[in-house]
């Protein structure tokens, strides 16, 4: 059984995150989708609701699971018999800390990581702008599942009136 991880924060997932979820879904027996649940003050979203968004944008895929983690991501692997870390690469800049990770994390435990090119169409997509943009009223619909977009409106919108 080949499984990988597929980590991230996921505040909140996006199209560009499924991409690449769906992709390792097609090179690996099993995709464990690992939200990272550290302590940050800086989430718009809680451990929960993120995993719960993650749960159902992957519901349509077999081979993929999602769990949440604290700690390393090293440890996650150990305890989950899982060999491989799939990272996206947006573009070069992406490139220096994921490889500084990538080490990092195959100096810790004999996990390799893998990394697989973003989509052309999803290369500018992260979740800190879609939070931004959405913040200032600029359209992120197309970038995100619908129900993602309409969980990020009510969560802009208490946030304004709170
Ligand atoms: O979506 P993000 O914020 O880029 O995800 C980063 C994440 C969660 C994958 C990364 O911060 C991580 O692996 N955190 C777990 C702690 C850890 O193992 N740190 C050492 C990394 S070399």
């Amino acid at each position: 059984m080949h499984r990988a991880v597929c980590p991230g924060s996921f505040d909140p997932v996006t199209n560009g995150h499924l991409d690449i979820v769906e992709r390792a879904a097609g090179l690996f027996d099993e995709v464990v989708v690992a939200v990272g649940v550290n302590a940050s003050k800086n989430r718009l979203f809680s451990a929960d609701e993120r995993i719960a968004m993650l749960t159902e944008a992957c519901a349509g895929w077999d081979n993929v699971r999602v769990d949440g983690f604290t700690g390393l991501l090293t440890d996650f692997c150990l305890a989950h018999d899982v060999h491989a870390i799939v990272k996206g690469l947006r573009a070069v800049s992406d490139f220096d800390y994921e490889l500084q990770m990538a080490q990092m994390n195959s100096s810790l435990a004999p996990i390799e990581t893998v990394f697989v090119p973003t989509s052309p169409e999803w290369s500018f997509l992260a979740s800190s702008l879609v939070k931004e943009v959405a913040t200032f009223g600029g359209d992120v619909s197309g970038l995100v599942p619908d129900f993602v977009l309409e969980r990020l409106t009510a969560r802009l919108a208490e946030r304004e009136q709170g």
